[in-house]
């Protein structure tokens, strides 16, 4: 049979427990990218696969990367050969020569010899009751997440500019010098920054996304998951009681707080405000609502979408100041309305088409879900549709794992709120009124569930 590709590189990225050798830690991942970039440079995609794969039994001899269909081995590869490999392997069909790297027999003699003692390592672990490496990695997940939280919040990114040594760092943060240090070796550890000759530099994601002047400077938002910490320290404590223990009403939360909350919301609900849009049929809706619409990421989509379609924001007026300055650096105004209210006590209005509820059930309670979709009943025009986005659990509410965890979150940080399964929105729906109740997939961790009004 025809194979799809003339060839079929394998470039092994395993990551080993600190001490053990592997190809993550000897550079198996820049390799990784420099063949296909190497093959893209030179119009190869179509003809030469390059995938990532598991451990090959050579850890010591790492990276290694293996080209079918001629099964070629190339051994300790640096990132500097993939130019060469690209040219006369990939794209000339030759082989290389002249590498050392070992012969057919050597390899086989080596695998099994690296298979014998991982397969003792293992049962020796086993029998002294050592937690399997993906059990550890759970249980002290939170130290790797803390470190950059904390960098986040001393934005000590930003204080390692174009790279500076960890007593400049120190200096500009005004943080203690040796603690400092730590944590900038923690972060070069966790691959977030470099260091040479005893200077950091910002690694591609810091530089990409964490520092100031970053083209997706995107420190106000992280700023929400910081501000996320202490109520998770306060998990086991909601457990008991059933309810957030340190609970404090969205509108009397500080400015800081709102802030840093409407711009991690307006970063996620930017990415998926067009496909979203896309997914809904807008022939004939005039009118649309957006319940709790914060930026106004969506109304800015809905707007973008058809012309004559004109948008009101519901939301607190703590933030409607916040969409309405979004909404003017967007340059869409004129279309995009605001409207001051809490969702819980106040109605709607009327004479809505459209009615988009887009992350806002997870922080209600079942109970305040069905006032809600009622009042949202009463808002629309008839044959007017409700479209709720939210993560939507499936019927054991063990899946996705995002939405699992969110409903923790919730858990955390509201009175009642969770994630719910769409047997649970499909039930809502139908005792608020509504009809033809759907459930639209979309590629993301969201879904949307939409009904019409009879
Ligand atoms: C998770 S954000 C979702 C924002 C936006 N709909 C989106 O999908 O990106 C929740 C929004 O609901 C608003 N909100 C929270 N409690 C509210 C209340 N009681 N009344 C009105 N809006 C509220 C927040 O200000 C925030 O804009
Ligand atoms: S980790 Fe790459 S061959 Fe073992």
């Amino acid at each position: 049979m025809p194979s799809p590709f003339v060839r079929h590189v394998l470039v092994c990225t395993q990551d080993k427990p600190d001490g053990v050798p592997c190809c993550a830690r000897k550079g198996g991942p820049g390799l990784l990218d420099a063949l296909r970039a190497e093959v893209a440079k030179r119009d190869l995609a179509d003809d030469v696969l390059v995938t990532g794969c598991g451990c090959m039994g050579l850890c010591d001899r790492g990276p290694n990367a293996i080209v079918y269909p001629e099964g070629r081995w190339y051994t300790e590869v640096r990132p500097d050969e993939a130019h060469r490999i690209a040219e006369e392997h990939l794209s000339g069909g030759a082989p290389l020569t002249g590498r050392g790297d070992p012969d057919d027999d050597t390899i086989r003699r080596e695998v099994a010899a690296h298979r014998a003692k991982v397969r003792q390592a293992l049962a020796a672990r086993a029998k002294a009751g050592v937690l399997p490496d993906e059990l550890n990695a759970l249980v002290r997940g939170f130290q790797p997440s803390r470190v950059v939280l904390t960098a986040v919040e001393l934005d000590l990114f930003s204080a390692v500019g174009d790279g500076a040594s960890a007593a400049e760092v120190a200096a500009r943060l005004q943080t203690h010098p040796r603690a400092t240090e730590a944590l900038l070796n923690a972060l070069v550890a966790l691959g977030l920054l470099e260091k040479q000759d005893e200077r950091f530099r910002n690694g591609d994601w810091a530089a990409l996304y964490l520092c100031a002047g970053a083209a997706h400077d995107s420190r106000a938002a992280l700023m929400h998951s910081v501000h996320l910490w202490p109520r998770w320290s306060t998990l086991t404590e909601c457990v008991r009681k059933g309810t957030a223990v340190a609970f404090d009403e969205m509108a009397g939360r500080s400015q800081d707080w709102t802030e840093a909350f409407i711009a991690a919301m307006h970063k996620g609900a930017t990415a998926r405000a067009q496909p979203v849009v896309a997914a809904l049929e807008l022939e004939g809706v005039r009118r649309v609502l957006d319940l709790g619409g914060g930026s106004g990421a969506y109304a800015m989509a809905f707007t973008r979408a058809r012309p004559e379609i004109e948008v009101t924001v519901f939301d607190l007026p703590t933030v409607t100041p916040l969409t309405r300055r979004y909404v003017a650096d967007s340059g869409v105004q004129g279309r995009i309305h605001t409207l001051d209210g809490d969702l819980r006590t106040d109605s709607y209005g009327s004479g809505y088409d459209l009615v988009f509820i887009s992350a806002i059930c997870h922080m209600n309670g079942p109970g305040e879900n069905l006032d809600m979709l009622r009042k949202v009943k009463d808002a629309l025009n008839p044959g007017g549709r409700v479209v709720i986005q939210d993560f939507i659990l499936n019927e054991e509410k063990t899946a996705p794992t995002f939405a699992a965890l969110f409903a923790l979150n919730m858990l955390v940080g509201t009175r009642e709120g969770s994630a719910y399964s769409d047997a649970e929105y499909a039930n809502w729906l139908a005792e608020a009124g509504f009809g033809d109740v759907n459930r639209v997939a979309l590629p993301g961790p969201t879904d949307l569930m939409v009904a019409v009004k009879p």
